[in-house]
């Protein structure tokens, strides 16, 4: 088994300008490492629709929602086919957006198996255009995957097209929710709006707050994240390199203090990617017109060098198990 690297050059769920060349800050990174990370696997590239950026928006509650949809569909089929094809996809994206589009394609390559969601983030991503406060769409892929719209806490109403397109992102790749609340579970969220308050505890999602991180530590973390996934099939872990605390993570859109330090991310990462259950793993929100010498791609790929050993590792056990 083969990882592929797939790069999502999208910025059109962002709200600052610049993270669809996150995916070009890690590849200069990996160079100025002096790394062959990027000569060692495949990869194929989502293409830009970034000049869709200069066309009248007609989306306020969601904007670009149209070209958004556009981007998730050749996004979520080429998860699929990757997988189909016996690949271990990572996904580099721009905007997390995407992660709606990844979790799709995953489940439309295994539509009967539970899937599990980890989310790596300062945010919880969890908005809809019913209750969003910016009205930008990489704050909510998980209402997308989940089927929610958060009416309950409405607090303004979309036009019919926004509306329209909107149902798309629910439904893409097949009808229906992609995820189960109680299969998603939330690492180093801690910058919430009411409406994702209310809704992380309607629905009793997990959510393990920076404290408790530091006073459990990364591997009885993991044991305890793998528990409460115990009825999930497959792993999708999600991450959002503004999960870093602000000191280690200026070039992003977002960014939160109080966050993860590098080796926190680094050891979290390493430690659930060795799951095997795990079948995908992205990245995203790298933003390096934001940054001072590329310093966050170069945060973000010690943390993508020691993801991928754990994938690595793991493959070949597999390949020995089934031997
Ligand atoms: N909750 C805020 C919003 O909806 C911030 C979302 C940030 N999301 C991200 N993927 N960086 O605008
Ligand atoms: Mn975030
Ligand atoms: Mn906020
Ligand atoms: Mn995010």
């Amino acid at each position: 088994k083969k990882i592929k690297i797939l790069e999502v050059r999208s910025e059109l769920g962002a709200g600052t300008r610049g993270s669809s060349l996150g995916p070009d800050a890690l590849r200069i990174a990996c160079l100025n490492q002096g790394s062959d990370y990027f000569r060692r696997y495949n990869s194929v590239t989502v293409p830009d629709l970034n000049y869709v950026l200069f066309d009248k928006d007609h989306f306020p509650l969601a904007h670009h929602l149209d070209a958004i949809y556009t981007v998730q569909k050749s996004v979520a089929s080429t998860v699929e086919q990757t997988l189909r094809f016996g690949e271990f996809p990572i996904i580099l994206s721009g905007d997390h957006s995407s992660a709606n589009a990844t979790i799709a394609g995953i489940k439309a390559a295994y539509p009967s198996k539970t899937l599990g969601v980890i989310w790596i983030d300062a945010h919880a991503d969890i908005h809809s255009p019913y209750t969003t406060p910016s009205g930008n769409v990489h704050g909510m892929p998980l209402a997308a995957a989940l089927g929610e719209d958060n009416r309950a806490c409405q607090r303004q109403q979309p036009d019919a097209e926004t509306e329209f397109f909107w149902r798309r992102l629910q439904n893409l790749a097949e009808p229906g929710p992609k995820l189960l609340p109680q299969h998603l579970v939330y690492v180093a969220v801690r910058d919430t709006e009411p409406e994702e308050e209310a809704i992380i505890e309607r629905l009793g999602i997990r959510w393990i707050r920076l404290p408790e991180i530091q006073e459990k530590g990364s591997r009885q973390l993991t044991r305890e994240i793998y528990e409460h996934l115990r009825f999930c099939d497959l792993v999708y872990i999600s991450f959002d390199v503004d999960s870093l605390d602000s000191r280690f993570s200026k070039g992003t859109g977002t960014p939160v203090e109080d966050g993860l330090f590098l080796s926190e991310g680094e050891n979290l990462c390493q430690d659930l990617l060795e799951n095997s259950r795990v079948v995908c793993f992205e990245m995203g929100e790298i933003n390096p017109t934001l940054d001072h010498e590329n310093t966050m791609a170069h945060n973000a790929f010690g943390i993508l060098e020691k993801a991928t050993a754990a994938i690595e590792k793991r493959l070949r056990l597999d390949e020995v198990i089934s031997r």
